[in-house]
């Protein structure tokens, strides 16, 4: 997972939003880490799930790192200030995007977790 956030950072721009989307442990906070890594975070990277947002300025670009699982509803993204972000020059890294998928915008780079008995199977698509 690390070594595929990793792949994936290479392409990424700033302005860039990386969906993630996949059971409770499918691997996405895992994921977000090897794409943090490649980027030059250099702290370590956890689900943002009570934090609801980690800002990691220390990457080029830096990342705005989200967690929408523990978030009741679309206005609680929007009061943290959703609509800032997305006129930042960060990369977005957003977990449970599915959540509230009117708030995603088109072009977002989507990737989909599905957790298999022996393993995970990774898709992407853009939205
Ligand atoms: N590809 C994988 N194969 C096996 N185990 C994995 C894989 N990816 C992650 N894991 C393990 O699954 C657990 C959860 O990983 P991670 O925290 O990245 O999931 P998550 O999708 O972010 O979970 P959450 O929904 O709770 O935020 C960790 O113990 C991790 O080591
Ligand atoms: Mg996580």
């Amino acid at each position: 997972m690390k070594r595929f956030g990793a792949q994936i950072a290479n392409h990424l721009c700033p302005g860039d939003i990386v969906a993630l989307v996949g059971d409770l442990g499918a691997g996405k906070t895992h994921i977000s880490q090897g794409i943090c890594a490649a980027l030059g975070h250099q702290g370590e990277v956890t689900s943002p799930t009570f934090a609801l947002v980690n800002e990691y300025t220390d990457s080029t670009p830096p990342i705005m790192h989200f967690d929408l699982y523990r978030m009741e509803n679309a206005q609680e993204l929007l009061d943290i200030g959703w609509e800032d972000y997305l006129e930042r020059d960060a990369i977005l890294i957003v977990e449970w995007a599915d959540r509230f998928p009117e708030l995603i915008p088109e072009g977002t780079h989507c990737i989909h977790i599905e957790h298999l008995p022996q393993g995970r199977r990774l898709s992407y698509d853009k939205v």
